[in-house]
């Protein structure tokens, strides 16, 4: 079922012919006016959370601050050969996101710092600068964050090495809290160039502010036609209207978490999208993780995982939603080529396109794990492009931000993140960080 928009720049469907023998029409009748009721709360702006809904204004980010970042964009372009993104959760996985599903659009290239501990890696990083003219892009929140902390330190320290103290300023953009925090002193005590994040955006929340917007932006994409989709999808998801597909997206999961589901999890058969689906699992468990609720996010990237995964999905335990991140039509194609001798019996494939033989692998798989007692559906889009990523990213956050209203949580908080943070912080001996008194 697809619903046509009149502008044809939201183009996102749920297919949910394999849920009827798990959640009836009935059953979704019946709470869709508690759905309904959930999505009006987060429209009036009020419920637990409701100082945290800014990202349902992102979409409309006004022009002139569009044109602020991609002409800073621009000119990290112009000068340098590369941009070093340091940040972590929200203000890391919803780049990558975008920046991976868009290969063709984002030519520049991007490095990412400060997601780990691992100084193999970063030091992988640090050699692979050799050479290279490159900027950093700072991005947290709160300013505080350990992992973003220490690579900032050492990507600052390697930068004033290599071109000296009096070039960072031009070649550090921090993204920070408009006025508090760590980073916002260090920015306005150096001069380096920044972007504000709403005070009322969470990080998981935050890809379509600054924080997403302005490395995108440095890497190619244009990030006009993404703001564009996810405005036409916000118009959507957000009408009160019982065939709203991001609703019965909550819903669906809502009724099923009610019965006993333990997991969800979203399976592509696009490997550019396993970084969208990285996304999409810590915007779901740390909105929905919490008072001992919630679907544990989980993803496969097919066909790889029908060789390892597939098996688990077809027999194993039967406590999982399987949830298909599905573009019907692909960016480019190859061909099966035609063999006269057929010593592989592949000649009935040839001549037809991959993209046929990998959106068969797909429905067959969406058949056999219905088949095999796993409630299955499907979110579809034509093309993954720049319009229909911003499509995406909203139809998640609505469905996420609902089925947490619906669960009886706050969406959009996260005080489990704060459990490992004390007590790694009490075992690296930071001054000031009391022992922990929540009890689990
Ligand atoms: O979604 C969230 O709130 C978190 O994942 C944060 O984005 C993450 O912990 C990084 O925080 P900060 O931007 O303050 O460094």
């Amino acid at each position: 079922m697809l619903i046509e928009c009149s502008k044809k720049i939201d183009v996102i469907n749920l297919d949910t012919e394999y849920i009827t023998p798990f959640i009836s029409e009935d059953d979704v009748t019946q709470t869709m006016p508690r759905a309904l009721d959930a999505l009006r709360s987060l429209r009036k702006r009020v419920g637990r959370g409701a100082k945290m809904l800014g990202w349902l204004d992102l979409p409309r980010t006004p022009v002139r601050e569009i044109e602020a970042i991609t002409d800073a964009a621009k000119r990290i372009q112009d000068e340098n050969d590369c941009l070093v993104v340091i940040g972590i959760g929200g203000s890391y996985v919803g780049i990558r996101a975008v920046i991976e599903a868009l290969p063709e659009e984002a030519p520049f290239p991007v490095l990412f710092a400060g997601n780990s501990l691992s100084p193999a890696y970063h030091n992988r990083l640090l050699s692979a600068l050799e050479g290279k003219r490159f900027a950093i892009c700072v991005i947290s929140k709160s300013g505080t964050t350990t992992e973003p902390a220490i690579a900032f330190r050492i990507f600052r320290q390697k930068l004033v090495e290599r071109f000296g103290k009096d070039d960072l300023a031009k070649r550090i953009i921090a993204i920070t809290d408009p006025k508090d925090g760590a980073l916002r002193k260090v920015a306005e005590r150096e001069g380096f160039k920044s972007f504000p994040i709403p005070p009322d955006v969470g990080g998981r929340y935050s890809v379509l502010s600054p924080v997403g917007l302005f490395p995108c932006a440095v890497a190619g994409i244009p990030i006009g036609e993404m703001l564009e989709g996810a405005a036409a999808s916000m118009g959507r998801f957000t009408k009160d209207d019982a065939t709203n597909e991001a609703i019965r997206y909550a819903l669906i999961r809502f009724l099923l978490h009610e019965r006993g589901t333990i997991v969800e999890v979203l399976s592509t058969f696009h490997p550019e999208l396993a970084s969208f689906c990285e996304w999409w699992k810590q915007l779901a468990g740390e909105s929905e993780g919490k008072d001992g609720k919630g679907l544990y996010p989980a993803s496969t990237v097919m066909t790889t995982d029908l060789h390892s995964l597939g098996q688990y999905l077809q027999e194993g335990k039967r406590e999982l939603l399987e949830t298909f991140l599905v573009a019907s039509q692909p960016r480019s194609d190859l061909t099966v080529p035609h063999d006269e001798e057929d010593l592989d019996n592949l000649n009935y494939l040839a001549g037809k396109p991959m993209s046929e033989v990998n959106r068969k692998a797909s429905e067959g798989t969406a058949a056999a794990h219905a088949a095999g007692g796993l409630p299955v559906m499907s979110v579809e889009g034509p093309v993954i492009t720049p319009l229909t990523i911003g499509n995406l990213f909203i139809f998640f956050e609505i469905g996420v931000a609902v089925t947490g209203r619906l669960l009886g949580i706050n969406p959009f908080n996260q005080p489990g993140v704060e459990e490992y943070k004390t007590r790694m912080l009490r075992l690296l001996g930071k001054p000031g960080v009391k022992r922990s008194r929540r009890r689990y």
